[in-house]
């Protein structure tokens, strides 16, 4: 079969730039991104594509291209489900704060609506695409609730889970390593397979198209991601040796990156991963390895985030110990506040765990980041329930201009490697900080020796 129509249901950092993608690469396919929150469509449908909801380079330009003319963003989500043939679920699948599994497994509320939505809305037969991070054996289900309480329609449900990386996620689309698509192996399920095969063919190479059964797919979105958020922590437990030893974990990690059996990427030190997948999908792979009763695989890949925890606290502790054991009615200023640069993005951010410090030593933090707002900073400290929203607002300042952000301050703490921050007058920044000035990079992103001369007391992370 072709597919002639399509409705995402989520148009968030996956759906919106997924969709805008497939939309401008097949003209010839109806792409339709439904979202409940009418801020967001709205935002998608602005005049002015530097409002769009997502930041990410290139996105205004594609969106640009095909908005309107195959690609669309509604609330009519009953509407888009009934007149599509392939249906994406992209809805969010956080972590559960409640109940069994409570901070572990994921939160699949989200998906079941989806599920019982599509149930009730559809009058034809329809292709289910699991977009959204899911726990192997969803589609399980998916399918269950589908066959038991829908119109009697037939459905397929694959898995095509998403490996784009915010800030480079355009790219990632036009030019992925691989696309992956699990479904049953039966007739349908692999005429179903094809169908989906058939709208990535208008632009990956066929021999990037891989097709599993569903469970594979399914394991190997979380695989991916333990695996990367491993490399993280792996690099990350080094630099805290590097740092007493007098190795430099920056060369370290340019020494061993050099083996092709181990490669370069995902090398780099930091003040501890962010973002919405890696702590997520481990918590999962680690509760479903759990469910199994496999308590060593469950405890091997929990290392992974208890590691990511410790750089985090340990960046704060250090920041602490080093401004003489007190930072109370410090002026401590941020540099980034998103889990990555190039994205606005900030869910699971180091920033916010490493403000939480901070603020519980009652330190004044000011926070300039180009792309967050401050609405997002003050929710993300919320969110944690460490203290009252009042609280919060008193103890963090959200600046607009880096300069005014900096001026008056005891210490800069980089948490974010924004390419902007290397650019800046660090003179004048000097000039205008009280003395002494301390720099605590996060992210090894500045020149140190050149800080140094300036007259900074420079603190870099792995050094
Ligand atoms: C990740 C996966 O890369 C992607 O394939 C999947 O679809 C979603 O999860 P994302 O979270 O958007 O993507 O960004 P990524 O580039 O993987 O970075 C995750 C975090 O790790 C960031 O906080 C980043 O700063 C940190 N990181 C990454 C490091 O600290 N060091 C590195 O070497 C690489
Ligand atoms: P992701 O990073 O996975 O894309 P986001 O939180 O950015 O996650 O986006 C998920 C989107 O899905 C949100 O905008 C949310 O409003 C939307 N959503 C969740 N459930 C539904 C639903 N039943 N119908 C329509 N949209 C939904």
């Amino acid at each position: 079969m072709k597919v002639k129509n399509i409705c995402c249901i989520g148009a968030g950092y996956v759906g919106g730039p997924t969709m805008a993608v497939i939309a401008q690469k097949n003209p010839n396919i109806n792409v339709t991104v439904v979202d409940l929150n009418e801020k967001r469509i709205a935002a998608w449908n602005d005049d002015n594509l530097d409002n769009l909801p997502v930041y990410e380079p290139g996105l205004d330009a594609v969106v640009g291209e095909s908005r309107g003319r195959n690609l669309f963003f509604s609330t009519a989500v009953d509407a888009a489900i009934d007149a599509a043939d392939m249906i994406f679920i992209s809805v969010n699948t956080p972590t559960k704060t409640y109940g069994v599994g409570k901070g572990m497994a994921a939160d699949l509320k989200y998906i079941e609506l989806c599920a019982r939505q599509i149930a009730r809305v559809s009058k034809s037969d329809k292709i289910i695409v699991e977009k959204s991070t899911l726990p192997v054996r969803t589609a399980e289900a998916v399918k269950n609730i589908l066959d038991n309480t829908g119109n009697g329609v037939k459905y397929q449900i694959l898995s095509n889970p998403e490996f784009l990386a915010e800030g480079t996620a355009v790219e990632d689309l036009q030019a992925p390593d691989r696309v992956l698509i699990g479904g049953e192996q039966t007739p349908e399920g692999l005429e179903a397979i094809q169908a989906l095969v058939d709208v990535y063919a208008s632009w990956v190479p066929k021999a990037q198209i891989i097709t599993t059964n569903l469970w594979s797919s399914e394991l190997s979105k979380l695989t991916a991601n333990a695996f990367l958020a491993q490399r993280v922590s792996s690099i990350n437990a080094l630099s805290e040796l590097c740092e007493v030893t007098g190795a430099n974990v920056d060369e370290v990690a340019n020494a061993i990156g050099k083996d092709s059996r181990i490669g370069p990427k995902f090398l780099k030190a930091s003040v501890g991963f962010g973002g919405s997948c890696f702590q997520k999908d481990i918590l999962n792979l680690v509760y479903i390895a759990k469910s199994y009763g496999l308590d060593a695989v469950a405890d091997y890949w929990e290392q992974v985030i208890i590691m990511n925890d410790h750089q985090k606290h340990r960046f704060a502790a250090n920041m602490v110990r080093t401004m003489y054991n007190t930072v109370s009615g410090k002026k401590l200023a941020f540099l980034g506040w998103a889990f990555k640069k190039d994205t606005n993005d900030t869910r699971e951010s180091a920033a916010i765990y490493v403000a939480d410090k901070l603020i519980d030593e009652q330190a004044n933090v000011v926070v300039y980041d180009p792309k967050v707002t401050d609405q997002q900073m003050y929710s993300d400290l919320d969110y944690l329930q460490t203290r009252s929203s009042e609280a919060n607002q008193n103890a963090l300042t959200v600046e607009n201009d880096p300069y005014k952000a900096l001026e008056g301050a005891h210490a800069i703490a980089v948490l974010t490697e924004w390419d902007e921050f290397k650019t800046y007058d660090w003179q004048r920044i000097y000039d205008n900080m009280h003395k002494p000035a301390f720099v605590f990079d996060g992210r090894s992103l500045l020149d140190k020796s050149a800080l140094e001369q300036v007259g900074f007391q420079v603190y870099v992370i792995g050094q």
